[in-house]
Parts: C-alpha cells; structure tokens; sequence
C-alpha cells in the first residue's frame, strides 16, 4: 500500500511515516504485541505509544522481534501528562526506554499541557521545564525528534517563545466533525508537523449517513473515509485497531476525495454519537 511508504520531513529533517497505528487502550501482553506485529506484518512503519498506555513494553517487544531493521519503524512514546518538572521528565524517558527496549526513540511528546484531571490549568512554567527535558533528551540523541501533545496555540507559544528546540511535532484529537483547523494551521505556518489521534472518533462516527453515502459513492468503508480525510489535510492519522483485517482496511487509503467532499465533510459538525475519551484541548 502506497500509503504506508509515504513520509513527511519534520523540521529537522527526520522522516515521519504518513499514517500510524495508534495504541491508546490497547491493553499490554499479548494484545498489543499480536496488534503491533501484524500492523509491522500489513506494512505500517509508525507505531504510537505513551507511558500512560501502559503497553509500551509489548509495542517494543513486537518491534524487536518484528525482523524490520529498527531504523525502518518510527515509534514515539509520551511523557505522562502528570509529570511537570525537569528531573520527572527526565526519569521518565528512561523509564520508557527500558519499557521499549530500545536504545533510541524517534519521536518523544509532552502527553498533555495539562495533568488530565486539572485540563484547562495553567501550567505554562512548569510546561516550559518539561520542554527543557526533552531538549536535553533530543541533544543527547536518545530521541531523534520531540514535540508535544494536546496543546492549543497558547499552549505553543509559550514554547516557541522560550526553547533552544523548537517542537517538531503536535498531536491533536482530529476526525471529521471535530476538527481543530486554526490550530493545524498554526502548526503548519510554524513548521509544527500535525498528527491526529481518534481518526475514527474512537467509533462514534462509523454510523453517519453522510459518510455513509460518501463511502458508499468511493466503494469504501466509513472508516477508510475518516481516515483518508485527515491524511488530505496534511495531518498524519493514527488509527487504533487490534483486528488484522481492519488494520490493513484502515491503510488502503490510496483513493482520493474530491474538493466537493470535502468541503462537506468540513461542515459536518458534532456528529459523533458516543464519545469516550478526552475532550479536544483548545
Ligand atoms: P477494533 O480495535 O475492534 O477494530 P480511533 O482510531 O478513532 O481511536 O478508533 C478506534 C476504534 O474504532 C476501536 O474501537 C476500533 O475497534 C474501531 N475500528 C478501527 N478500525 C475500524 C474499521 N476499519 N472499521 C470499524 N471499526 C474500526
């Protein structure tokens, strides 16, 4: 699949895989481990994970194991959202490389600019401190790229305004009805490489109507609609699926949607029925 071969450059000249396969609530042992293998197997080569998943041990085991030169699979984790100091930062990075199992991580986020059970709560000082870890981190090549996650343009500039590293990445909730364009655009204008967790909104959008007779029209499922809508926009999707058949459904995206659609697809508003999940940062 042609899809899973693209890559966009991150600011600093690392190449990023288009798609990915997200991880969140994919529980540990065999689970995530058969996911991640098949995933390598159907020809994905970017691999999300966070501490806070709790299966980083079983993403880096199926990575390990997976016969793929290590150079040719990009995977980040996420330094939990809770920790917001220098040395807490710092100690858990270590904390997940030897979870991974691996001496060097591709892309390493701040999970959150806020502890989730205070979202909203100012903590631009404490974020500037955690940002300085991973420029530490990034300067001792233990991670080849670093940047951020669920932070809203405030949030960025309050990075962009005090780093030595300037984020090469953020990490949004983006699916269609739901979708964050002032900020990706901001991004983008800061040469921030977007990527978009919940394509699918963790499934509450498969049933629309709309995207229902889109799919239909293309021959698609819903699902490869949601997806190739994000991959459109130049933000790079994460799909989450433990079943094989679906996750090589989720990177036959080499279709394309024409401008009609989607522009319709951007009007759609709140159209998801059942949202689990964080709400979106901004
Ligand atoms: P499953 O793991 O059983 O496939 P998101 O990526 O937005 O977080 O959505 C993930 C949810 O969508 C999971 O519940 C996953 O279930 C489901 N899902 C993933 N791919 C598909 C697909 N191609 N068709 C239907 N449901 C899917």
């Amino acid at each position: 699949m042609r899809t899973l071969q693209e890559t966009f450059t991150l600011a600093n000249g690392v190449k990023m895989p288009r798609l990915g396969l997200g991880t969140w609530q994919i529980p540990d042992g065999d689970t995530i481990y058969e996911t991640v293998k098949s995933a390598i197997d159907a020809g994905y080569r970017h691999i999300d994970t966070a501490h806070a998943y709790a299966n980083e041990n079983g993403v880096g085991r199926a990575v390990r194991d997976s016969g793929i030169p290590r150079g040719e699979i990009f995977v980040t984790s996420k330094c939990p959202a809770e920790l917001k100091s220098y040395d807490l930062a710092l100690t858990s990075f270590d904390a997940t490389m030897s979870a991974l199992g691996l001496e060097q991580l591709d892309l390493y986020l701040i999970h959150a600019p806020w502890p989730w059970a205070e979202m909203g709560t100012d903590y631009s000082v404490a974020n500037r401190e955690v940002w300085r870890a991973l420029e530490t981190i990034y300067a001792s090549g233990r991670a080849r790229a670093i940047g951020v996650s669920n932070f809203n343009i405030a949030d960025l500039n309050n990075i962009l305004e005090h780093c030595t590293v300037r984020p090469m990445v953020n990490q949004i909730r983006y699916f269609i009805g739901d979708i964050q364009d002032e900020l990706a655009a901001f991004c983008k204008a800061q040469g921030v490489q977007v990527e978009g967790y919940s394509p699918l909104a963790t499934g509450a959008i498969l049933e629309n109507a709309i995207l229902l007779e889109i799919a239909a029209g293309h021959g698609k499922s819903v699902a490869q609609i949601c997806i190739r809508y994000v991959f459109q926009k130049g933000i790079v999707p994460l799909p989450k699926s433990t079943n094989p058949k679906r996750l090589a459904e989720n990177a036959a995206i080499d279709f394309e949607l024409t401008h009609d659609e989607m522009t319709r697809l951007d009007e759609l508003h709140d159209i998801a029925t059942h949202l689990e999940g964080p709400r979106r940062a901004t």
